[in-house]
């Protein structure tokens, strides 16, 4: 059985990344800070598989803690972490942006993934193959906002600094961790409430961090996105 806790499972992303792979015979927690969303999706469209809400505001130390201690009660080793959870913050120009503005960001896209980390990598550490997978952005990757002309007019500062920060604890995490496969997701533009709407499908922006979290291979420390390895 190979036990996996999502973040963010309420909405987008993390809520197709939890049902497929429950689908695919993972038994899934559905980490989300409104547990009670997953409980009434799961009524109205059921899951063929093991998919659990689970508690779990990424933000808050407490809470976090709280849902290791309902994991590892209930399986006591985990062997997959998706940090999913993500907020995109203002757009406003630099004339306006100041240190409040990347608080959230940061606390949510780069915190949360730290906090989850720490309380969960006692029972990742009993797992045979454990993996943690970050769920980043091509807003935060230097290759795309250097070389790759879609980027070339965007210029927003708290979100892709966020995510360029969380790339670097995928490297950091993986040098530290020789025993945990960690990998960096670029899910792509992807048309969830995150963008409102633009973009490709939720299960295209979905299907690398799915196969991210399946992977049992590696190599750690890198980013992927649905062509594979990406530079970053
Ligand atoms: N959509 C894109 O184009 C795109 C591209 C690249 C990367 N990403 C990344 O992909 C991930 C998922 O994004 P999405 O597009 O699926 O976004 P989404 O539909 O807006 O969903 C975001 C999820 O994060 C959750 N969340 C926010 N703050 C949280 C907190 N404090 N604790 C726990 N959960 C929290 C939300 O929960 P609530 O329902 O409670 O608000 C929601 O479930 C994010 O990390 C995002 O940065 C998205």
């Amino acid at each position: 059985m190979t036990v996996v806790v999502v973040t963010g499972a309420s909405r987008g992303m993390g809520t197709l990344t939890a049902r497929r792979l429950a689908e695919q015979g993972c038994t899934v927690f559905a980490g989300a800070r409104r547990p009670a969303a997953v409980a009434e999706q799961l009524r109205q469209e059921p899951v063929g598989g093991d998919l659990r809400p689970l508690a779990l505001d990424v933000t808050d130390d407490a809470s976090v803690a709280s849902a290791a201690q309902e994991v590892e009660a209930a399986a006591g080793a985990v062997d997959v972490v998706v940090n999913n959870a993500g907020v995109a913050g203002t757009w406003a120009g630099p004339g306006d942006v100041g240190p409040e503005d990347f608080r959230e960001v940061l606390d949510v896209n780069v915190l949360g993934p730290v906090r989850v980390t720490r309380a969960f990598l006692p029972l990742l550490l009993r797992a045979e193959r454990p993996r943690l997978v970050m769920v980043s952005s091509g807003m935060g990757s230097f290759a795309h906002q250097t070389g790759d002309p879609v980027y070339a007019d965007i210029a927003h500062l708290p979100y892709p600094a966020s995510k360029a920060a969380l790339d670097m604890l995928v490297v950091q995490y993986a040098k530290a961790l020789p025993q945990v496969l960690v990998t960096a997701v670029d899910p792509g533009l992807t048309a969830t409430d995150f963008t409102g709407g633009a973009g490709h499908t939720v299960a295209e922006g979905a299907a690398p961090i799915i196969a991210a979290a399946l992977d049992t291979v590696g190599p750690s420390g890198r980013l992927v996105d649905a062509d594979g390895a990406a530079g970053w």
